[in-house]
């Protein structure tokens, strides 16, 4: 079965976007997946068909109705059983793990938000994954939903052109989530810069190693996070 992408919003012509292009937007043309946007609007109330409505109780902004967020919902689930992702700054982190994840179902559905918040009712009821890109806030799901789906179909199989280059990289189980080692291409030496010898040298074991070095150091030094992660990681399986 292709990967399906549902997108609910109220900027559906935001999309496909820069899916559209490159690997992602080759395999769309090529109809690897598919892409389909369900708009807010239609399912707003009155002439205006109104999707939001003032905070109760007060507040800054406005927040998406939980009956026209329901409606919009329903009518995607009756066509397509998929999860469900609320991108939000309130959400559960994005991870790679989870774009592995969700690259192994038939397809996804996002409902992207541009106000202050989804009235709680709607996610009591309809239970949304409310997911989050990191600690900062953006005006709207929709570039999230894009960078989500993005670091899912570049690992869905038969969407990305070489397998193995979506296995060996930063946050990978391949590279025992550390980040990646430093690349290098041609030219072998520029503005006084060599392409260090080990990284041409043609043993490939100490070239392995010296790799391993690298994303070592690496991650100690930008991601103590990931460091003691690994560590903690690698001391268990010593156990
Ligand atoms: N919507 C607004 N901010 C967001 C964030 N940080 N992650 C996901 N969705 C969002």
């Amino acid at each position: 079965m292709r990967f399906a992408a549902h997108i609910i919003t109220a900027y559906p012509h935001m999309f496909p976007g820069p899916l559209g292009e490159s690997l992602s937007g080759r395999a769309l043309a090529d109809g690897l997946w598919q892409l389909q946007t369900h708009d807010l609007r239609n399912f707003g109330h009155g002439k205006h068909q109104n999707i939001d409505d003032t905070p109760a109780g007060g507040g800054a902004g406005m927040v998406l109705r939980a009956d026209v967020a329901a409606a919009a919902l329903d009518s995607v689930t009756a066509i397509a059983d998929l999860p469900v992702i609320l991108p939000s700054p309130r959400g559960v982190p994005f991870s790679q793990k989870m774009a592995q994840d969700w690259a192994q179902t038939d397809g996804l559905i996002f409902l992207c938000n541009r106000f202050e918040g989804v009235d709680e009712r709607f996610i009591a009821a309809r239970q949304p994954l409310e997911v989050s890109l990191g600690d900062y806030v953006l005006a709207g799901g929709e570039l999230a939903a894009m960078v989500m789906l993005e670091a899912v179909l570049r690992l869905v199989p038969g969407i990305m052109g070489k397998a193995e280059s979506g296995m060996d990289e930063s946050f990978s189980l391949a590279n025992d989530g550390l980040l990646e080692y430093p690349h290098y291409t041609r030219p072998q030496e520029w503005e006084g810069r060599a392409i260090p010898d080990i990284v041409t040298g043609g043993d490939h074991e100490k070239l392995a190693a010296w790799r391993r070095a690298e994303a070592e150091a690496l991650t100690q030094k930008r991601r103590p996070d990931l460091w003691a992660e690994h560590r903690a990681k690698s001391e268990d399986e010593k156990n």
